[in-house]
């Protein structure tokens, strides 16, 4: 077993963290307040060629490893879950998606400007009554010949407002159930397509989270990704490594809290001493410690399987299960570490702790992770 990273990752996972630090973080707090998008730093992103990271470098992409994906989505998530979860959608579910499975002039067309970071992405599967229960589609879209007709409405869309490119799946024949999906490529700007208004959320504010609505779409029959019948399992085969992403972004949330909290630690004063020469607060910092460099080995484990063209279903649902609790556990303790001045923005931890809920939701919420993981090891 081999637990170092190589140059190359180190050396990725450093420009990262450099980027974090330097243009992220000025701002993050005003952003997080007033629910803004992170527009500049998301461009920026695609500049360094983090927005098509594993994507083959004919496609516009940077050919790199899932390794160094996480260990991006990691440092970033240390500082703004809102910009990394552009990153995280981009990567893993758009644009994964469409190299995976799409045809050559999808790739041509739609994916090299997505994988290049001029343009974003957003993948739409969940509805107002199909989250969890995604088989349960509404959205309908009808085979007319040469084009199919959507109809319907896509909610908690990430990327909603800001995306060019959109991954919409849909029920082309109901009676076939998931076996009727589809997964469709629909521009912005199609007639009948219209963004609803963003969401006002606990965490993750500056992300732009919104309902879609379709009303008589027309949508090229070829924007279809993969043969009739095949959107369910698309939407499933993409979120296995979407999975890994958001374990990946957790680990980060949870990594973040914990360095201000010893940092923190190691400065505030109390009855004579540093609080970390408290045994209450040293320990607390010791079980994060812990937690999260578990949470680091199930993720770095999955991202390493997916690498090696192993399964991976199992292991991205565990480490996205693990670490997302991690990710609540370790926020809420680095804001008792911070006292009082944990409970006020300029802390940051308060908002770490606020972004951290979200990874228990989104992609698969943690119940639906254990039916995953259940039923793989039931098999
Ligand atoms: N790979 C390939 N095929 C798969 C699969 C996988 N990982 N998982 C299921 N399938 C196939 C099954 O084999 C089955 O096909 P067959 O009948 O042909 O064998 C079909 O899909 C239906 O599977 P199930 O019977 O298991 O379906 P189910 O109704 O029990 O649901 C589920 C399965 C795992 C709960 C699924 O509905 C699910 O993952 N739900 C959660 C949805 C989700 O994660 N949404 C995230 C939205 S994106 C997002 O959130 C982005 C963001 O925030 C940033
Ligand atoms: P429900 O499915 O109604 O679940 C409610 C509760 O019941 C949960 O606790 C759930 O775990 C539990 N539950 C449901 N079924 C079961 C079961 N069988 N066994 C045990 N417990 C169960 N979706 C997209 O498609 N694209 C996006 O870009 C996107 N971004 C999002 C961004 C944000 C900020 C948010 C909040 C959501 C986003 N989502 C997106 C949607 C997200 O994936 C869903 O919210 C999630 O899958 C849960 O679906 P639901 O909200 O309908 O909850």
């Amino acid at each position: 077993m081999h637990f170092e990273l190589s140059e190359e990752q180190r050396m990725i996972r450093q420009a990262a963290r450099d980027f974090a630090q330097q243009e992220l973080k000025p701002g993050v707090i005003e952003r997080d307040e007033h629910q803004k998008f992170p527009a500049e730093q998301v461009k920026q992103l695609g500049e360094l060629g983090f927005l098509g990271m594993m994507v083959d470098p004919k496609y516009n992409g940077s050919g790199l490893d899932a390794i160094s994906y996480v260990l991006v989505m990691e440092e970033l998530s240390k500082i703004d879950a809102s910009a990394s979860v552009v990153v995280s959608v981009n990567n893993s579910l758009v644009c994964y998606g469409l190299e995976a499975f799409g045809s050559e002039a999808q790739k041509e067309k739609y994916l090299k400007p997505l994988a290049a970071g001029e343009q974003i992405g957003a993948f739409c599967l969940s509805e107002p009554e199909a989250g969890s229960d995604a088989t349960s589609q509404r959205t309908t879209a009808e085979d007319k010949g040469d084009y199919y007709l959507l109809n319907g409405t896509k909610n908690w869309i990430t990327n909603g407002s800001t995306a060019s490119t959109y991954i919409v799946i849909a029920q082309t024949n109901p009676e076939l159930r998931h076996k009727g999906i589809n997964a469709f490529i629909v521009e912005k700007g199609t007639p009948g397509f219209t963004v609803g208004p963003k969401e006002n959320k606990l965490g993750i504010r500056g992300s732009d989270t919104h309902s879609l609505m379709f009303n008589d779409v027309r949508v090229p029959k070829e924007n279809r990704i993969g043969e009739d019948g095949f959107g369910f399992r698309f939407a499933m085969k993409t979120l296995e490594g979407g999975r890994i992403g958001i374990a990946a972004q957790a680990l980060g949330i949870a990594a973040g809290a914990y360095e201000l909290a010893v940092r923190y630690a190691k400065e505030r004063k109390a009855f004579g001493k540093p609080i970390s020469e408290h045994q209450a607060i040293a320990f607390k910092l010791a079980d994060m410690a812990t937690q999260i460099e578990a949470a680091r080995m199930l993720v770095y484990k999955a991202a390493w399987l997916k690498d090696q063209g192993l399964p991976y279903t199992e292991a991205g649902s565990m480490a996205k299960l693990f670490a997302s609790k991690v990710a609540m556990d370790v926020t809420v303790e680095a804001v008792q570490v911070h006292g009082g001045y944990g409970f006020v923005k300029e802390y940051h931890v308060e908002r770490l702790m606020r972004d951290a809920k979200i990874t228990q939701i989104y992609e698969g919420t943690s119940e639906i992770q254990k039916l995953v993981i259940s039923r793989e090891v039931l098999k």
